[in-house]
C-alpha cells in the first residue's frame, strides 16, 4: 500500500507537465510497487498540429522527465523501457522505480506545478549570461539554443509569427481544434486552455468565442473585417516583440524517431523548468516549425492552395531565421522573459482520472 501511494505522489507531480493544448496525451495503469506503465496517445488524426504525433511525444518526454524529478525526490531512481510491440500513435512506457537513497534530489521539483505557459507580453530586457548558461545547462550537451534577442531579431521573429498566424487562423483544417480546445469563460480548465490564457483583450475574446461556434463565422469575419488582424497584434506581434528573447532549442540530429521526440521532449521539460526556477515566463512557438515540417516532407496539410504557397514562404523564411541545417534539427521553439506569471492557466485532470486501474 505503502509504495502505491510513492507511484501515486510520483504521479500528482509528474501530471503537472505541458501537453499540446493541454490534452494530457496519456494515461496509467499500476502494475505493482515498483513498477507502472504509461500508455500514451496521440491526436493526429484529428490536429493539423500533431502531424505524426510528434507533438504528442515531445509532451510525453516532458512526462518522462517530470517523473524522473518527481521520483528523484521520494529517493528513487526510474528506469524507462519503450515498448517496441505497440503502434507509433500509442507509445507505450513500463516505469520501473528503484529505492536509491544516495539518489541526488532533482532541484527542478519545486517547479514542476509552478512551471506554466505565459501568453502575454513580457518585458523587452535581456537576459544576463548567468540565465543564459544555467538555460544551456539544464538541457544538457546533446541540445544547443540558438538565442534571436537583438532588436532586429526580436522584429524578424514577431513578424515571422504574425504571418504564421495569418496561416493558423485562415486554415479550415486547424478548426476542429480551435473550436475545441478552449474553454469559455474560464480561467482555470482541468483539461482545455481557459479562454482567459489565450492572451486576448475580453472584448477579442467575446468575438473569437462567437466566431467559434462555426468555420462560416471564421470565414466571414476574416474576408471582410480583417478577422485575422487583431489576434495577430494582441497575440504574435506585440508578445513577440515584447519578451528577452525568442529561442530555438537544436538537437544534434534530426529527430525521426519516437525516442528521438521524446528525448527532446525531456530537454524541453527541463529547459521550460529552469526557466521557471529562475523566475522566467515562456510561451512555445510551435507551429511555422510544424507547418516547416509539412512542407519539407512534401506533406499535404490543407485543400487551400494559397495557404500551401504561405507555408512555402514561411518555411523558407524560417530556414533563414534558424539556417537550413538547424531549422531541421530544431525540436522546440518559443519566447522567454521576465514578466507576471500568467494569472489564468490550464490545470490538470487528477490522478484518479488519468489512472486507468486505481485498485490493482
Ligand atoms: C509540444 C508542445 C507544443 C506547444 N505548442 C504551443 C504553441 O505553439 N503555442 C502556445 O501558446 N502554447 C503551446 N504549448 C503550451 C500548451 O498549450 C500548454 O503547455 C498546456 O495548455 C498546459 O498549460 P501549462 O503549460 O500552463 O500548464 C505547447 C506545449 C507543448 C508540450
Amino acid at each position: 500500500m505503502e509504495t502505491q501511494n510513492l507511484i501515486e505522489k510520483i504521479i500528482e507531480h509528474a501530471r503537472w507537465a505541458p501537453s499540446g493544448d493541454n490534452m494530457q496525451t496519456w494515461r496509467f495503469e499500476i502494475i505493482n510497487d515498483h513498477h507502472f506503465v504509461v500508455h500514451g496517445f496521440d491526436t493526429r488524426d484529428h490536429c493539423v498540429y500533431d502531424l505524426n504525433g510528434h507533438a504528442s511525444q515531445l509532451a510525453l518526454g516532458a512526462l518522462l522527465e517530470s517523473i524522473a524529478i518527481a521520483a528523484s525526490e521520494f529517493l528513487h531512481r526510474s528506469e524507462f523501457k519503450l515498448r517496441s510491440d505497440t503502434p507509433e500513435s500509442k507509445p507505450t512506457i513500463d516505469v520501473f522505480l528503484t529505492h536509491t537513497p544516495e539518489v541526488k534530489q532533482d532541484p527542478l521539483f519545486a517547479c514542476l506545478a509552478l512551471r506554466s505557459v505565459q501568453r502575454r507580453m513580457m518585458l523587452a530586457k535581456p537576459l544576463d549570461s548567468t540565465q543564459k548558461q544555467a538555460l544551456q545547462e539544464s538541457i544538457g550537451r546533446f541540445y544547443s539554443v540558438i538565442w534571436m534577442e537583438s532588436f532586429a531579431n526580436r522584429c524578424q521573429t514577431a513578424w515571422l509569427m504574425a504571418r504564421n498566424a495569418k496561416l493558423r487562423l485562415t486554415l479550415p483544417e486547424a478548426f476542429p481544434t480551435h473550436s475545441t480546445v478552449i474553454e469559455w469563460n474560464s480561467r482555470f480548465s482541468d483539461d482545455k486552455i481557459p479562454d482567459q490564457a489565450v492572451g486576448l483583450d475580453p472584448i477579442a475574446t467575446r468575438l473569437m468565442k462567437w466566431a467559434m461556434k462555426s468555420w462560416a463565422r471564421v470565414d466571414i469575419l476574416n474576408r471582410y473585417f480583417f478577422g485575422t488582424l487583431l489576434p495577430r497584434i494582441e497575440l504574435d506581434l506585440l508578445p513577440g516583440f515584447f519578451c528577452a528573447a525568442h529561442f530555438a532549442l537544436v538537437a544534434e540530429h534530426e529527430a525521426t524517431s519516437v525516442e528521438d521526440y521524446l528525448q527532446a521532449g525531456r530537454a524541453m521539460q527541463r529547459f521550460w523548468l529552469a526557466a521557471a526556477k529562475l523566475g522566467l515566463q515562456l510561451q512555445p512557438e510551435m507551429t511555422p516549425l510544424i507547418f516547416s515540417t509539412y512542407v519539407r516532407k512534401n506533406l499535404k496539410f490543407t485543400e487551400v492552395p494559397k495557404l500551401l504557397v504561405l507555408a512555402n514562404q514561411l518555411e523558407k523564411s524560417l530556414a533563414n531565421l534558424l539556417g537550413t541545417e538547424n531549422a531541421k534539427k530544431t525540436v522546440f521553439m518559443g519566447r522567454i522573459g521576465q514578466g507576471q506569471v500568467a494569472k489564468s492557466r490550464s490545470l490538470r485532470l487528477s490522478v484518479k482520472e488519468l489512472t486507468l486501474n486505481q485498485n490493482p
